[in-house]
């Protein structure tokens, strides 16, 4: 094509596409939106799905792919519920939106929530959020208090202050225990059949308070009840081994775990959780650290994917179930990369090579670099 044909056509594009479509207006038909509902957007969703042809070679199921949530604006798959929840408080005329955190939820929350100009309140366990994630939640101007707990006491604690709440200074709870959370996470099934042009054979994901695969599940099954796909994914999610309540029955009351993200011991969401397994015919497994940490690594260091640790649980379980046996090896496969790996600076510092120190000249650095 000449220059100038490829100028007009980017010309008409301009006039036709303009900017990306909002994630909401794209998805309304499925969305509870009205002409009411306010156009919040911070450029969230439409993540890529990428084939990962080196590290699904390296597993034996070549038709790997990921989806890498990390690319949404505050780095990870939190903005898709975010948005709505937050746009539709906007729409009732909330002020002040709360929620509990192991850190993700809380830097959604914090920016959605700058955004809408309102009052935004997280509660964390203390000394388990990872350095990036608190950043994010205070650059925004959040109110961040730390409690002495894990992230079932915060979830609890901001459960009771939103019922308890003064009627002069109402809350909005903003955690996945919101249903317009999962609702708005269900985009993220949409846009893997789009992108897919059907939906996978399995979708593998890592599993925390349980809200993310219970959406993705009704995501997949409005799809096909709407007709926009035939089938519907088998459903993998894989919880981290010491915090995987789902796996053994039991509350977990001290999770210890490298994925702090998904340090959960009793998951909101379940029973729907349960059932988004039972009905696609899937399983929910247990990976160890060193399962996450090696696929983590991987997914760096083969794919050029930087993901936080958790994401890694879901490549993580897609190896174990592969070694096992017990995926077909010419299965469509997606796992969700669920957020950012600079979210989490002290474990990625921990997993890399330091640098080399050389002196200032192009010696000096043959020299470091043993050349
Ligand atoms: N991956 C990451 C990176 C997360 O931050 C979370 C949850 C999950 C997976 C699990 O998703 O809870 O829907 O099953 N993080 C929550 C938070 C708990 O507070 O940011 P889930």
């Amino acid at each position: 094509m000449r220059m100038s044909d490829v100028i007009r056509q980017l010309r008409h594009e301009q006039h036709t596409v303009r900017s990306r479509p909002r994630l909401l207006h794209r998805y309304e038909a499925f969305l509870p939106v009205s002409e009411s509902t306010p156009p919040l957007s911070l450029g969230e969703g439409f993540t890529p799905l990428l084939h990962a042809r080196t590290l699904g070679r390296a597993i034996g199921c070549p038709q790997l792919f990921v989806k890498f949530e990390g690319t949404n604006p505050t780095g990870s798959f939190k903005d898709r519920g975010m948005v709505l929840a937050v746009a539709k408080a906007m729409e009732g005329g909330a002020k002040a939106v709360i929620c509990a955190s192991t850190g993700n939820t809380a830097a959604s929350a914090a920016a959605y929530g700058a955004a809408a100009g309102m009052e935004v309140i997280v509660v964390l366990p203390a000394g388990q959020t990872a350095a990036g994630k608190l950043l994010q939640a205070q650059a925004a101007g959040a109110r961040v208090v730390a409690v002495d707990g894990n992230f079932d006491d915060a979830l609890r604690i901001v459960r009771e202050l939103v019922a308890a709440a003064d009627p002069r200074h109402p809350l909005t709870l903003v955690n996945s225990v919101n249903p317009l959370r999962l609702e708005g996470q269900k985009t993220g099934a949409f846009e893997v059949c789009d992108d897919l042009g059907g939906a996978p054979d399995y979708l593998a994901i890592p599993v925390g308070n349980a809200g993310n695969i219970s959406a993705y599940w009704a995501g997949f099954t409005a799809y096909r009840s709407a007709g926009m796909v035939e089938t519907a994914p088998v459903m993998l999610g894989f919880q981290a081994e010491g915090a995987a309540p789902l796996v053994t029955g039991q509350r977990v009351e001290h999770p210890a775990t490298v994925a702090t993200a998904i340090r959960i011991g009793d998951p909101a969401s379940a029973s729907l959780a349960r059932r988004a397994r039972d009905e696609s015919g899937g399983r929910i497994d247990a990976v160890s650290d060193e399962q996450i940490l090696d696929a983590y690594r991987d997914l760096a260091r083969h794919e050029g994917l930087f993901v936080e640790p958790a994401s890694a649980a879901s490549v993580a379980g897609i190896r174990q179930l592969a070694a096992a046996g017990e995926i077909d090896p010419g299965a469509t496969i997606v796992c969700v990369l669920t957020g950012h790996g600079l979210k989490d600076p002290d474990t990625a510092k921990r997993n890399a090579l330091p640098p080399v120190s050389a002196s200032a000249t192009v010696d000096g650095v043959y020299e470091a670099l043993g050349w």
